[in-house]
Formats: C-alpha cells, structure tokens, sequence
C-alpha cells in the first residue's frame, strides 16, 4: 500500500494532485479553510480512498502533506501538526495578482520556499507541483521508462524528504530532477522557462489573461524529459521573483 498523502488546500492544485493521488492508489485526507463538511463533492468524485478532515487533521495523516492555498497564508498552516512531516510547497508568489507582497521576497533575499521553510521548521519543505496544472498531470503522465516521460522539477533541503517527493512524483507518472537545496528554487519559480513553459510553449503575444487561460486549456503539451528539464534549470537566468505577466503576452 502506498502511503497517504495529505492536502491542504482543495481548490484548483489540491484537488487535481488530489485526483492524481487516487489515480495512483493512494489514501487521500484532505482539506480546505470552510471545513470538512464542504467537501462532499470533491470526496465523491475521488472515491473511497479519499476522506475530507481539517487541515490539522490532513497535516497529520501520512509523512507526506501537500500545502496547497495562497502564499498569503502560510503562517495559517497547521504548524505543530505538520512538525516531523515532509510538506510539498506548490505555493507561488505573485504580489501582481494577489496584492500580498513581502521585501525579503522582492529582494531575493529568501525564496518563497525558504520563508515556508523557515515558518514550519519543524517540517522538511520540498517545492513541487508549482509549475504544473491538473491538465497538464493528467496528459503528461507516463509509465516508468516511456521515452515521452516528462520530468518534474524540485527543491529542498532534506534528502530524504526528496526522495519521498520522487517517490510520489514517480507514482503519478513522472521522472524528477533534483535542482538543489530550496535556496535555488528560483531556477524554477515563477517566470523561469520551467514555469509553465517548458511544458506548453510561449504564449502567444497579446492575448489577455482570460485569454492565456483559455490557450492554456487547450495548447498541446509538450514531453519534456529531465535532460532539457535539468538543462533549463542549470541556464536560466534569475527571473523578478513575483509571477509577472510577460509584456509579450
Ligand atoms: N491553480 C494552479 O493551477 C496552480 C498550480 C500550481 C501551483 N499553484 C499554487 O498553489 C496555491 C493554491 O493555488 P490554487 O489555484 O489551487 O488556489 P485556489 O483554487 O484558490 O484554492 C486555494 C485553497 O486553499 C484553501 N485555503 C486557503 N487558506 C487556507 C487555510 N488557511 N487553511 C486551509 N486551507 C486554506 C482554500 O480553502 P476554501 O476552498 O475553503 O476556500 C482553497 O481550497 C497557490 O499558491 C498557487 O500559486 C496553483
């Protein structure tokens, strides 16, 4: 049996890494800021394997918790609950978009997941899943070995909680690439080749972000295997570190 993955967050990541998990056989306890009671949909369309809790209770359900809600909150996670626990930081900043910003960030001074790791340093911050979408989980995936297996790219600064991360990416039909300690996360956080667009191309320019989204549902993705991820990762450049919307776009 596999492990159980917990999640906190059921919005638009939680739920497809959520949907993922079931898909690859493992127990599932997740959970949101309104509560359990809310989740009887999602708990539905995922199955038996899957149960709704509080995000304490989702914090303490496996070695292994995805932290799934705005950058803004992360001070709200369950910090004592997830000591001891590998938590999995899909979290971006994006102050255009959200209107939360913090100097250390703007400054490069700390990545976003090194603040996450400093507030749950009881816990091993591994970032993943920041740059993908539930489509893209869904039609990238392959069996181990497939030529067309695309790789993921992470961060952090346990090695043993890394290899839990690969262990779960692998399941969902994914090779890795390890990029480093969380201070390098910046090579593959937002507006870096491997946010997004290594797996979906350019988007094409003058499009308005409903538009974006729209392409973004529908463009072909593209295989991209760890050779070219881990090569984008070693030559790209450091990016603003806040999700900026290119001015091509
Ligand atoms: N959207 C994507 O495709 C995508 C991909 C990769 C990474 N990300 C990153 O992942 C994070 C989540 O993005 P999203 O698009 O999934 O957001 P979203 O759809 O708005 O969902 C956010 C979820 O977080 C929950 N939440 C907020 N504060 C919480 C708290 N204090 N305790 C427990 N749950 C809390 C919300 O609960 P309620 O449901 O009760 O409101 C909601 O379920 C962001 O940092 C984003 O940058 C997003």
């Amino acid at each position: 049996m596999n492990g159980t993955l917990g999640i906190i967050g059921s919005g638009t990541i939680g739920s497809a890494i959520a949907r993922s998990a079931v898909i690859a056989g493992r127990h599932v306890v997740i959970s949101n800021s309104r509560g359990p009671e809310s989740l009887g949909a999602l708990i539905a369309e995922l199955g038996p394997l899957a149960r709704a809790a509080t995000p304490a209770e989702a914090a303490q359900a496996g070695d292994l918790v995805v932290a799934a809600i705005p950058l803004a909150n992360y001070e709200q996670l369950p910090r004592e609950p997830l000591a001891g626990t590998t938590v999995i930081d899909t979290m971006n900043y994006a102050p255009a978009m959200t209107g939360w910003a913090r100097p250390e960030l703007d400054t490069d001074e700390l990545t976003s997941s090194e603040l996450v790791q400093r507030f749950l340093s009881g816990s091993s911050v591994v970032k993943a899943f920041h740059d993908v979408n539930g489509r893209l989980l869904r039609e990238l995936a392959r069996p181990a070995g497939d030529p067309d297996r695309t790789a993921l790219p992470i961060t952090g600064d346990d090695p043993a909680a890394k290899a839990k991360v690969t262990k779960l990416i692998d399941d969902f039909g994914f090779d890795t690439v390890d990029v480093g300690s969380l201070v390098e996360s910046w090579r593959i956080g937002p507006n870096t080749p491997l946010y997004y667009e290594a797996f979906v191309g350019a988007v094409p320019p003058g499009l308005s972000l409903p538009e974006i989204y729209a392409w973004l549902a529908t463009t072909p993705l593209i295989p991209t295997p760890a050779a070219t991820v881990a090569e984008l990762a070693a030559t790209t450049g450091r990016q603003p570190a806040g999700f900026q919307i290119r001015p091509s776009a």
